[in-house]
């Protein structure tokens, strides 16, 4: 069996959220967004080692919050100014031959089912495997410059979600490459690098970002369940 490392990206500073303090510092339950992830993903995947990406401003808030809560935090490592940057700091730090998860602190319901059928999609020899889900809206495609738009087929596309699972070995190439504003995700990156062998596993509704205010909101009502 391949050694696990999951990544948890925290370092954002939360702009469309709004509040004084990052979306994954709010809290959820009683203490911050972030345990629930960290906890939520200790649970789905006890084999991984975690690593947790945060600002350099939020370090000291965090042991604070940790000591506060009797949190035993992974270990930290220090983000950049987009996800890319907070992403290839961890990934230079991973053990080759290892399989990646990496995860946006923002959602903080990672499911069990899911990472278990990413980590199987990585053991049948796939590049990588994300979650996805199906679109609920309409969608309209605009072409920069022009007037107009028009309608697409919804059931070819999907919207896509974290963790994201890759081989280590195939994260520390693509992460090596230069940045282009076009990445948005991990699955984006690595396929401009020529690992396009991406399988799609089924994710969750539950696995939502945290974005503006009402989905905390929600999130609570997951807590819940
Ligand atoms: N992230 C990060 N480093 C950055 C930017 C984002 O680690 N420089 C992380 C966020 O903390 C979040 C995840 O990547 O867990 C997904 O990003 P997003 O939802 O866009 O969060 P923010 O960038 O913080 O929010 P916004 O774009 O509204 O400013
Ligand atoms: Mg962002």
């Amino acid at each position: 069996m391949r050694k696990v490392c999951a990544i948890i990206v925290a370092a954002g500073s939360g702009r469309r959220f709004g509040a004084p303090l990052p979306k994954q510092f709010c809290e959820l339950g009683g203490r911050p967004v972030l345990m629930t992830t960290i906890d939520r993903m200790r649970r789905a995947v006890p084999e991984a080692e975690l690593l947790l990406v945060l600002s350099s401003d939020f370090v000291e808030e965090w042991g604070d919050k940790c000591r506060k809560h009797g949190f035993e935090s992974p270990e930290v490592v220090i983000g950049g100014d987009t996800r890319w940057q907070s992403v290839k700091n961890a990934v230079e730090r991973v053990a080759a031959d290892t399989y990646v998860l990496v995860h946006d602190g923002a959602r903080p319901f990672v499911m069990p089912q899911v990472t278990d059928a990413l980590i199987g999609a990585l053991d049948s020899g796939r590049q990588g495997a994300v979650p996805v889900v199906d679109v609920v809206d309409s969608l309209r495609e605009t072409i920069d410059g022009f007037p107009g738009s028009r309608a697409v087929q919804r059931s070819r596309y999907k919207a896509v979600q974290t963790p994201q699972a890759f081989l280590s070995d195939y994260l520390h190439d693509a992460y090596s490459r230069p940045y282009r504003k076009e990445f948005t995700d991990d699955a984006s990156v690595m396929e401009s690098a020529g690992y396009a062998d991406i399988a799609l596993v089924e994710g969750h509704s539950d696995t939502f970002k945290i974005t503006l205010p009402r989905d905390l909101a929600v999130a609570g009502l997951c807590m819940d369940e």
